[in-house]
């Protein structure tokens, strides 16, 4: 069984890359044969996985380009993390492409490059970058879950409406299996009544059930762990209060988010 879960949000800085490589994380330390796609031409995933990103190598976008069923066999790599996670880089030109393509040839085209890749995997994490453009639809065609990665302000709430929109869209025009797998609320304080009335609005957008605990606060681990290109799980004591968190949810993921 696979859980193939997109993780987005247009909105910039939220904290996407950081529950990729969080739940990636969870998954190097529970020994689970893990997929990260980056489709973020800025490759911060790609980066902190420990694979230098290089126009030159092929990677996403050049799955996406391809159209054809398992061309990303030949495109992922083992990451820096050891042998069980791997990563289709954020190559390729990806944004280059993007601009080139139309909607209706271009959206289902990771889905079918990842064909008969993904099943090789238990987990496949899609870490989509700031924009509800046709990467994103791709990435959203591609799997089974949309996780929201949303922060408790003002602006981040009011930014939610136009991501469901689009998981509306691609799930009636390009992926019936393409569920709301839940929203993240990242970089959550400790204490703040506008955080918790904002977290009350979400509730009430999506649903208490969709709103996933336990929700993550801001620590300098984050930081220290994309820097020195290694899992948060590796940091001992230092991570585990966000190595607890993400356990959770890739629990959570593994339950809800099947194919
Ligand atoms: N919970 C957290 N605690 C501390 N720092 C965090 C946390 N979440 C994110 N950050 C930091 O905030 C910055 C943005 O996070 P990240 O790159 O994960 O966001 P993103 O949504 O992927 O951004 P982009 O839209 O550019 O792809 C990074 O420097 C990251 O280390
Ligand atoms: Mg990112």
């Amino acid at each position: 069984m696979t859980s193939t879960v997109a993780v987005l949000n247009q909105k910039g800085g939220v904290g996407k890359t950081t529950v990729t490589l969080g739940l990636a994380s969870a998954a190097w330390a529970a020994g689970l044969r893990t997929l990260v796609v980056d489709l973020d031409a800025q490759a911060n995933a790609t980066w902190a996985l420990g694979v230098d990103p290089s126009t030159k190598n092929l990677g996403t976008g050049d799955a996406i380009h391809a159209n054809r069923s398992g061309a990303a066999k030949e495109m992922i790599v083992p990451s820096g993390w050891g042998e069980e996670i791997w990563i289709l880089p954020g190559a390729g030109d990806l944004t280059e492409r993007e601009a080139d393509t139309r909607r209706d040839t271009s959206v289902g085209r990771l889905a079918k490059s990842l064909e008969g890749v993904a099943s090789e995997f238990d987990v496949v994490l899609i870490d989509c970058a700031p924009s509800l453009g046709l990467n994103t639809s791709n990435g959203l065609a591609a799997a089974d879950g949309a996780l929201l990665v949303v922060e408790p302000t003002i602006f981040g709430v009011r930014g939610v409406e136009p991501v469901l929109d689009l998981i509306e869209e691609v799930w009636s025009s390009d992926n019936r299996k393409l569920d709301l797998a839940g929203v993240v609320l990242n970089r959550v304080p400790a204490v703040s009544s506008d955080a918790q009335s904002r977290i009350v609005d979400l509730n009430k957008m999506v649903g208490t059930q969709s709103v996933w605990k336990p929700t993550i606060p801001q620590r300098v681990v984050v930081n220290q762990a994309h820097g020195e290109r290694a899992p948060i799980h590796a940091f001992g004591s230092q991570g585990r209060e966000l190595a607890d968190i993400f356990d959770a949810h890739l629990r959570k993921l593994r339950r809800t988010v099947t194919s």
